[in-house]
């Protein structure tokens, strides 16, 4: 492990003082295995503790610190500094108001969250001990339980940059892991909900969910899925 020199641009906002956001650069000496969340941390307790940022569990679980780095969205608590060099750019995500410096109002992301039901919705007897799933009824829902709600998939959607409304592919993903799953009986709701001109065919498989997702999820595979069971449904 080695201390080094890094430069680090950050887009600063401070509500009520500046007219729009502005760039500010910091020359910081960090050690050379630092995550990009070591280095903000670095900024706040060393250089400016006015320096706002999303950060909890530093494990990659609960979806707090994601931003743009170098142009790319990543959780800053598992993202290595080593992987962009000494130069980092960072911004929030894009596609949201900014509430302060690197925090953004997340509340839209999680109203569309919500219009998709997120929670089993059961209609049949309840069983006596548990649900009882086979390994290929799991495999139907697979990865799609990994998601982390941090929003880096949304934010980067090209197609939700110029339309709010859209549901994006967090909501579509977590509606996707619902109507697949062997235990839930709320499909017909959710597709109906999905089949909307700001649901699933917004989805024009760009495929920028699925690179930036730090959990590696196959989204527009998944959303691929969701779109020919919403067809299906309606033959
Ligand atoms: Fe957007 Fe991903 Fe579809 S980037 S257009 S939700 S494949
Ligand atoms: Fe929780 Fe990064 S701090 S995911």
């Amino acid at each position: 492990m080695a201390m080094i020199d890094i430069r680090v641009k950050i887009l600063r906002y401070q509500p009520g003082q500046d007219a729009k956001p502005r760039w500010q650069v910091f020359a910081v000496k960090v050690e050379d295995e630092s995550t990009i969340l070591d280095v903000l941390n670095e900024i706040h307790w060393q250089h400016d503790g006015t320096l706002a940022y999303r950060r909890s569990c530093r494990s990659s679980i609960c979806g707090s610190c994601a931003m743009k780095v170098n142009g790319r969205n990543v959780l800053a608590c598992e993202t290595p500094i080593h992987r962009f060099g000494t130069k980092l750019k960072i911004e929030p995500l894009s596609g949201f108001e900014i509430i302060k410096d690197l925090v953004v109002d997340l509340d839209p992301f999680f109203e569309k969250l919500k219009r998709i039901k997120p929670y089993l919705i059961v209609d049949r007897p309840m069983p006596d001990k548990e649900f009882v799933q086979s390994p290929q009824q799991l495999e139907q829902i697979g990865e799609s339980t990994l998601c982390i709600l941090c929003a880096a998939c949304s934010a980067a959607c090209p197609s939700s940059w110029p339309n709010s409304d859209y549901l994006g592919p967090a909501a579509l993903l977590k509606a996707y892991r619902f109507v697949f799953d062997s235990r839930d009986d709320g499909a017909d709701d959710r597709l109906e909900i999905v089949n909307d001109k700001n649901g699933v065919w917004r989805c024009h498989t760009i495929f920028n969910c699925m690179e930036a997702c730090p959990k590696k999820i196959k989204i527009t595979e998944y959303l691929s899925r969701l779109k020919l069971k919403v067809v299906e449904n309606s033959l």
